[in-house]
């Protein structure tokens, strides 16, 4: 289940109406997959193989089916990122600067973890904490980035609408800093 983290006041939300409640006020998408769905041996692994990708998206269809319908999505993929990831360094640090993108950042966690910092209209920046079975979506043009948590490994379903047009444009904030 997800936990939330409010920057300024230092509030944590763990409490699952809780926080349900407080995504909803910010507009942001939660649901919850099974992670339990998976075969065993894709538990809560991330080392994966493009037909072990498949067999993900395979055991989640009818989630991703049912979203996508709802939300007009029309195209899913699965990315795993782990230590074996050429540059993820690089990439860690690229991913986190604050940007917005003209559409929906949706994410469906299946192993690993990780964070998304988002900008709240009166909150500031809060931060989500993914685990398997929590699914997200940051809604279009708010400010936000995700990182990896400490053990530094996600397995994640990307749904777009158009993956050609999903593009971060960066959202610089005086804000961020004062915040950090
Ligand atoms: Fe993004």
């Amino acid at each position: 289940m997800a936990v939330i983290h409010i920057r300024q006041t230092g509030q944590t939300i763990k409490e699952d109406s809780e926080v349900r409640a407080f995504l909803e006020s910010q507009e942001v998408l939660y649901e919850y997959w099974d992670p339990t769905k998976l075969p065993e041996r894709l538990q809560n692994e991330c080392h994966l193989t493009d037909s072990d990708k498949e067999e993900v998206l395979s055991t989640f269809n009818e989630d991703i089916r049912s979203l996508a319908e709802r939300r007009g999505y029309k195209k899913w993929d699965v990315i795993a990122l782990n230590e074996q990831t050429p540059d993820l360094d690089v990439l860690l640090k690229k991913f986190e600067q604050v940007h917005t993108h003209t559409e929906d950042e949706v994410r469906a966690i299946t192993a690993g973890s990780g964070t998304f910092v988002i900008k709240g209209a009166e909150t500031g920046y809060f931060d989500v904490n993914l685990s398997p079975g929590d699914v997200i979506s940051v809604p279009v043009n708010i400010p936000h980035f995700f990182t990896l948590s400490e053990e530094r490994q996600v397995v994640a379903v990307r749904l777009f609408i158009d993956p050609e047009g999903w593009v971060a444009h960066t959202f610089d904030d005086p804000d961020f800093k004062k915040a950090q």
